[in-house]
């Protein structure tokens, strides 16, 4: 007779690996998950909203980013979207083509304080050109809504650290939608350097080149390469290693005329030094020819940490004349698509409570000190010291 092995069926229930985050994500569509412990977060966290299953948002803008969070934003069974605040009428009848009785009612900037004081809405959804942001901001805030908003926070930091004074006086909170946090090969990358992984980094990279090259109509208010672009990889590298750097040195320079033409620059490099003695580097340029670019290397002692770029299809071609792939992806909506998921769902769970405000305002506001120490470095040729008291 055969012998038959140990039934699988007699072991405990299998469990996805951690590293499945779409996994993890289906189990939370489903519900199969454990609702975070009462005592986890603190009392201060505890947002006026967390007895509601449903969550009325407001979307300000329907460009690039806007429609990313657009769909997100439809797609989310805890989101009920009420309005969207556009001022360009073809971009919304665009949406309505695409979505029909789904597309929530449209609002132009000017009666934007109507859709505010609807008291289904809690929260707003910040995705307007940055030098919007302080006001749509403050707006949303003075109607007592808590805030999900597009990076930077506003043009500079005094207005940054305005919208989160404004904020904590009001019992709310602005969340900075730096989506490259919620990526899951860079959180991998963060948790093993943190856990000590290749010991105490000794440098950290970055990569990151634009595609495709954004339009000059965007550029000329984007707020420059600085406080547009390198404030993500400044950030990335600061939330990799728990740490902010002491000074900073930019090289920038303008090989397309027409960003030339508008005082900006499309080829970024910069330094940065921390007192632990690590050294972060960040590569930037706003064409790649090739592909969004974005690649993240941590070294350190016990080896190195790296982050390669991601392919929509992950098949090789080998022949005897080459090896070939399609390119990587494109451009942001499909590099970072589970990461703009990601930011939106940490954005949720904290308006519900759940969790405390993922994106520290001061690590926002430090960046963005950073990111004008880089300008300053520019402007001078030499290293920037940077003050966090002031
Ligand atoms: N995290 C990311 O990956 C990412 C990517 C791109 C842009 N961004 C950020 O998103 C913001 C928007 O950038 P974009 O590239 O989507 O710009 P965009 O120019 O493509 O879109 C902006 C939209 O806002 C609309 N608008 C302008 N003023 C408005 C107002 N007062 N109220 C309502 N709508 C208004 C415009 O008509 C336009 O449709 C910027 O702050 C940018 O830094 C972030």
């Amino acid at each position: 007779m055969q012998a038959h092995e140990r039934s699988p069926y007699l072991d405990c229930a299998q469990v996805h690996h951690e590293s499945d985050f779409k996994y993890e994500r289906y189990c939370t569509l489903v519900g199969n998950v454990t609702p975070a412990a009462a005592d986890d977060i603190s009392s201060d966290d505890a947002i006026k909203v967390a007895h509601k299953n449903q969550i009325g948002m407001v979307l300000f803008g329907l460009g690039r980013a806007g429609m990313i969070h657009l769909s997100n934003l439809l797609a989310n069974p805890r989101v009920s979207l009420l309005y969207v605040v556009e001022m360009e009428r073809a971009r919304y009848d665009s949406v309505r083509a695409r979505w029909g009785d789904r597309t929530p009612a449209l609002v132009l900037p000017q009666d934007s304080a109507t859709a505010l004081a609807d008291p289904r809405v809690d929260a707003v959804v910040v995705a307007t050109p940055t030098f919007t942001h302080f006001e749509v901001i403050q707006q949303a805030l003075d109607a007592g809504k808590m805030v999900f908003s597009e990076k930077p926070i506003a043009e500079n930091a005094e207005q940054s650290r305005l919208c989160y004074e404004t904020a904590a006086k009001l019992g709310l909170t602005v969340f900075c939608a730096f989506n490259r946090r919620f990526d899951p090969a860079f959180q991998a990358i963060q948790q093993a350097a943190r856990r000590g992984d290749v010991g105490k980094v000794h440098t950290i990279k970055t990569v990151a080149r634009d595609s495709p090259l954004p339009p000059i109509a965007y550029l000329k208010i984007s707020g420059g390469i600085f406080h547009d672009c390198a404030v993500h990889d400044i950030d990335l590298i600061c939330w990799v290693l728990g740490e902010f750097p002491r000074r900073a040195l930019a090289s920038a320079s303008a090989h397309i005329a027409e960003i030339a033409a508008i005082g900006d620059h499309d080829t970024v490099a910069i330094v940065l030094e921390f007192d632990s003695g690590t050294i972060g580097t960040i590569d930037i340029s706003r064409n790649a020819v090739y592909g969004y670019d974005q690649r993240l290397e941590v070294f350190g002692p016990k080896g190195l940490l790296t982050a390669e770029n991601e392919r929509p299809v992950n098949v090789r071609h080998q022949t005897s004349s080459g090896d070939t792939a399609v390119p990587f992806y494109f451009s942001f909506p499909s590099r970072y698509s589970e990461g703009y998921v990601l930011e939106l769902e940490a954005f949720l769970d904290h308006v519900q409570g759940k969790i405390p405000l993922p994106i520290l305002p001061e690590d926002s506001l430090r960046v963005s000190k950073i990111a004008s120490a880089c300008e300053e470095s520019l402007r001078t040729g030499a290293f920037v010291t940077i003050d966090y008291a002031q």
